[in-house]
């Protein structure tokens, strides 16, 4: 474990990539405390402190998120650091819990691994459209201070068709080297891809890989696979993942706390977010947060600093009448 630790460290300084470096130095004072070497932990904590913060010591311009991919990664993962946080993301209060825990064990990996077990790490969250997948896994980064990696899964079929188990290795190779959230988004396209394509044999040797890969994984990041046809994977790859979670449609609660997340602050009452959840019921997260937008955009150009009810009425009715029939 230690030696894992000590071998990000060089590479990340080999790099230059100060918030791995940051990041490892701490899994370090963690591995210390653990071990009971509390002094040398609290010392390796200090030195932290006092280097100097990652923003002073850019100097390069224009300022580069260190994170990104860079060379032949940029083409299938993209990454950066996020903003998002356990308060703008709607949960139930089970799916809360369970992502809390799993940012818990993940901070801690030291307390888990004295009793031979370690921080669940591998993820996937199923459910239709629209319903919080992706904005979780930022929220899980955010919450981490960890970059989110998002691997565009149907990408890497399309454009390295024949090659895909070698770039699938590739970024598999990356996990250590640069601890983040790994999103496997649209991750069904691997089962959906083995059953339309002519070439079954080069789909079931990325699926071969990929578990493989995922058995063979000890870099400590965490592994999200989302999807909207869970009920194309197999078992082999569902075994793969310690934890389950899924993503449904908006309850009509669910419907006004997001109504009071996104507009509150602009001045929508609870009893009228109450009131418009009602001509929203069915609807998926992503349309009702669209809609608050359009309300807003309304609001905004009136010059008003207030959102009023009918604003946010009106974006609803426009949106059902334009076009969510169609998609439904
Ligand atoms: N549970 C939620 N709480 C708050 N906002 C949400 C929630 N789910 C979705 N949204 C809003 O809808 C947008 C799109 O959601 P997101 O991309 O997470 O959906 P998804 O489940 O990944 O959909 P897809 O299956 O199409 O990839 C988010 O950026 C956010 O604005
Ligand atoms: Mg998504």
């Amino acid at each position: 474990m230690k030696a894992n630790i000590l071998k990000l460290l060089l590479q990340s300084h080999a790099d230059g990539d100060e918030t791995s470096f940051r990041k490892a130095a701490l899994q370090l004072a963690a591995a210390e405390s653990s071990a009971g070497h509390t002094r040398i932990a609290d010392e390796i904590r200090t030195v932290i402190g006092q280097m100097p913060a990652v923003a002073s010591r850019k100097t390069a311009s224009p300022v580069v998120d260190i994170a990104a991919p860079r060379g032949d990664l940029a083409d299938i993962l993209e990454g950066g650091h996020r903003d998002e946080r356990l308060r703008d993301i709607v949960l139930r209060s089970e799916v809360r819990d369970l992502l809390l825990r799993v940012i818990s064990e993940n901070r801690s990996p030291g307390l888990l691994e004295r009793f031979g077990v370690s921080p669940r790490r591998r993820l996937l969250f199923h459910g239709v459209p629209g319903c919080g997948k992706t904005l979780a896994a930022s929220v899980l980064a955010g919450e981490m201070g960890l970059p989110l990696m998002t691997v565009r899964f149907d990408a890497l079929f399309s454009r390295f068709l024949g090659s895909t188990a070698i770039q699938l290795r590739v970024i598999f190779a990356e996990m250590p080297r640069r601890p983040g959230v790994y999103l496997f988004d649209e991750f069904d396209s691997v089962a959906k891809a083995r059953g339309d394509s002519q070439d079954v044999g080069e789909m079931n040797r990325v699926v071969t890989a990929f578990l493989q890969l995922v058995d063979a994984d000890v870099s400590g990041s965490i592994l999200v696979a989302a999807t909207n046809h869970v009920e194309l994977l197999d078992r082999a790859m569902f075994r793969r993942f310690d934890v389950i979670v899924p993503f449904e449609k908006p309850t009509r609660e669910q419907l006004v706390d997001l109504l009071e997340l996104r507009l509150s602050t602009l001045g929508l009452t609870p009893e009228h977010a109450d009131n418009l959840a009602a001509h929203a019921e069915g609807w998926s997260f992503a349309d009702v947060a669209r809609a608050c937008d359009d309300a807003v955009r309304t609001m905004a150009l009136d010059d008003r600093h207030k959102i009023s009810k009918c604003d946010v009425a009106q974006a609803l009715d426009e949106l059902k009448r334009r076009e969510l029939p169609a998609a439904r």
